[in-house]
């Protein structure tokens, strides 16, 4: 069974596509396609189907990566499935923890910015309102959190869990 990793943010259009294509981008490169898989999703369900927000997947291609997927809302069974869920900022974890009240998952869930070594930011910005800098910006720290995530990962699998 491969490692399974789920990136959140609340719309799932611009910060967890990111970052589930840049994971998958690393993974493929490490070759190790088969032993960790990722997907993603939002707490909120406005845009589910839709395909990753323009301006973002214009601030990833300049990086080199092509954002693919749809849209989908996080439901309850997420949490059994995934070995790790990555939210983007705070509130995404809060939501995420209101959908396990008695904490049983709250062992899985983690800000995708605490795998950073490089920036200093908390969060994941939400680039939604904002403009072309916020959403480069996004791709810079998905690109540093991914890489923190990728070592922890392949420590945890080398040491055989
Ligand atoms: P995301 O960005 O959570 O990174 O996908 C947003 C997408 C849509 C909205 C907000 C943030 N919205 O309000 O529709």
């Amino acid at each position: 069974m491969p490692y399974k990793l789920l990136f959140v943010c609340l719309g799932n259009i611009c910060r967890s596509p990111s970052a589930e294509n840049i994971m998958n981008h690393l993974i493929a490169q490490a070759n190790l396609s088969d032993r960790i898989v990722c997907d993603s999703a939002g707490t909120a369900g406005y845009h589910v189907g839709n395909p990753p927000d323009r301006r973002m997947a214009i601030a990833a291609q300049r990086q080199g990566i092509t954002l693919c997927g749809s849209a989908r809302q996080f439901v309850k069974a997420d949490f059994e499935t995934f070995d790790r869920i990555l939210a983007m900022d705070r509130e995404n974890l809060v939501n995420l923890c209101a959908l396990d009240p008695s904490g049983k998952y709250r062992h899985k869930v983690q800000l995708m910015c605490d795998f950073c070594t490089r920036h200093t930011l908390k969060e994941v910005p939400d680039p939604y309102y904002g403009g072309t800098e916020g959403f480069n910006q996004v791709i810079a720290l998905l690109f540093d959190a991914c890489e923190g995530l990728l070592a922890e990962v392949t420590q945890e699998l080398a040491a055989g869990k």
